[in-house]
């Protein structure tokens, strides 16, 4: 059993249901029995739960359809972001036009909610990029029926690459890399289509992230320049085995890289949130705390690992550039990755097998992964959105927590939720009513607090954090 250094510790493992010691989901549902003395202002923070809508989209997620969906994109052979963008069964181009196909099979069945497009550029010679090569990517948009101009996005990409980044005619079957995350994004889509989503969701399949996140960060940028709304963007790579190269399996976990630090502030921003501690508290962090409440359960059947990074050492992803263009992303990739399976050409060396073949995949695990981001996609969608204009009362010295936010006229309500500082996860929740201002006799020196709006559908949001000033 684990020492906690502190009973604030204890009550942050107890009500969480993430931790690292966590082994399999069963000894997770034990960590949201005990409550904790002496109890604080509010009580103890349960997980919001899926709804019936959710429960059975979520039952519908189907392993037939992502294994499907892996084994049409291996299919094409490669899909190197240079290889033939106009041969019906070989390369890039086949895969984008099957993608495009079932995104709008999809969006036949929404009643005219979803619209479906492939948009891209030229991107000009640079690094791997050895020729002058077409990067698009296929995005399908559910439109939201209450708050459309709010969008969240999933996100995975569809290109892959062997051994040689500049490779484009060999074999480069990019099964887990990243057709697992395809699958995961197009099972949603699917899933999804024939719903109503409050805000609006965004399905997308990126082109040209090997050799340099071309193709999201073209969509980043795009959707920044036209002002919209992004506050949460779910990105999949590496999602379709639970295997370690040493043949353990750990099919109930995944990481969620959750970067700490936003990397759109300037100097004197990060140095404010440097004096109030408030660097474990960014909209990156609160959207991750959000996954993990809502995602880590008996729907899913899945433990969301927050890990505090951008992504992997010597990695990166498609939710880098949404990053960078002040958007809260995440990542999730497998638990334990086998390098012998990524970017490496298909052969058999010294009795091992290389390549990133579809036999290496566990269909059931990417599955519960497509849940983790349907039960927070869908959750986020469901909610008003995150409060805004948040601000802490620095008027005066005393030992209460004064907050004010922007009143929005789609929550019913808020809640605040706190947590001491030291603790990951915010472990207590005082409810406020429709408010705009509260004060809690607790010392905003010692706890971190967040305030998150309530429905009257009963979803709640990501908690907001008190505006870092410029
Ligand atoms: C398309 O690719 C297939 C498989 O490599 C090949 O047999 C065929 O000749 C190609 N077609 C064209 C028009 O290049
Ligand atoms: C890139 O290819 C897509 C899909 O075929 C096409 O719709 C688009 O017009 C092309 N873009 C450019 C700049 O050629
Ligand atoms: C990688 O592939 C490209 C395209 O075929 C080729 O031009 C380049 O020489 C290859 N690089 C290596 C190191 O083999
Ligand atoms: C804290 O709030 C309580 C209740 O509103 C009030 O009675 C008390 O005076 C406040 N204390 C300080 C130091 O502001
Ligand atoms: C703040 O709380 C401390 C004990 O936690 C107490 O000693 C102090 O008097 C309080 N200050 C005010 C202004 O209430
Ligand atoms: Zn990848």
């Amino acid at each position: 059993m684990l020492l906690f250094k502190t009973f604030a510790a204890l009550t942050a493992a107890l009500v969480s249901l993430v931790s690292a010691q966590v082994s399999s989901f069963a000894d997770a549902q034990l960590h949201l029995e005990i409550a904790p003395w002496p109890p604080g202002p509010g009580s103890i923070l349960v997980p919001q739960q899926p709804d019936d809508e959710l429960t059975a989209m979520m039952a519908e997620v189907d392993p037939a359809h992502i294994e499907a969906t892996i084994t049409k994109l291996v299919s094409f052979g490669t899909r190197n972001t240079m290889s033939s963008q106009t041969n019906a069964t070989r390369g890039i181009g086949a895969a984008r036009d099957w993608i495009q196909a079932q995104m709008e099979g999809f969006a036949a069945t929404s009643g005219g909610r979803m619209t479906v497009e492939v948009a891209g550029f030229i991107q000009e010679v640079d690094g791997a990029i050895i020729m002058p090569t077409n990067i698009s990517n296929v995005v399908a948009t559910l439109t939201g029926s209450v708050d459309p101009t709010r969008v969240y996005l999933v996100g995975g990409h569809y290109d892959s690459r062997n051994t040689n980044n500049s490779d484009f005619t060999n074999d480069a079957p990019g099964a887990d890399d990243d057709a697992s995350g395809v699958a995961v994004v197009l099972e949603l889509a699917r899933v999804m289509a024939t719903h109503k989503p409050g805000a609006t969701l965004m399905f997308a399949a990126f082109a040209g992230e090997e050799q340099g996140l071309f193709g999201s960060n073209f969509l980043a940028t795009t959707l920044a320049s036209k002002g919209m709304n992004i506050e949460g963007m779910l990105n999949n790579d590496i999602v379709g085995s639970s295997t370690a190269d040493d043949g353990t399996t750990d099919p109930f976990n995944i990481r969620m890289f959750t970067q700490g630090l936003p990397s759109t502030e300037t100097l004197a921003q990060l140095q404010l949130r440097a004096t109030i501690g408030a660097e474990n508290d960014s909209p990156i962090r609160q959207l991750g705390r959000f996954v993990a409440e809502v995602s880590s359960n008996s729907i899913t059947q899945m433990n969301v690992q927050m890990d505090y990074r951008q992504d992997r050492y010597l990695r990166g992803g498609d939710h880098v550039p949404f990053i960078e263009q002040g958007f809260p992303a995440v990542r999730f990739t497998e638990p334990h990755e086998n390098f012998a399976h990524q970017h490496q050409n298909v052969r058999v060396q010294d009795g091992v097998q290389f390549g990133d073949l579809i036999e290496f995949c566990d269909f059931e695990f990417t599955a519960r992964v497509a849940r983790v981001n349907g039960v927070a996609l869908w959750s986020l969608a469901q909610a008003p959105g995150t409060p805004k204009g948040l601000t802490m009362d620095l008027s005066v010295l005393t030992n209460n927590s004064t907050l004010k936010w922007t009143d929005d006229p789609l929550a019913a309500s808020y809640e605040v939720v706190w947590r001491a500082s030291e603790d990951p996860f915010w472990t207590h929740v005082i409810p406020v009513g429709k408010v705009s201002e509260a004060t809690i006799l607790l010392s905003k020196d010692n706890a971190q607090f967040g305030v998150r709006a309530v429905g009257a559908n009963g979803f709640k949001s990501p908690a907001a954090f008190q505006a870092i000033a410029d």
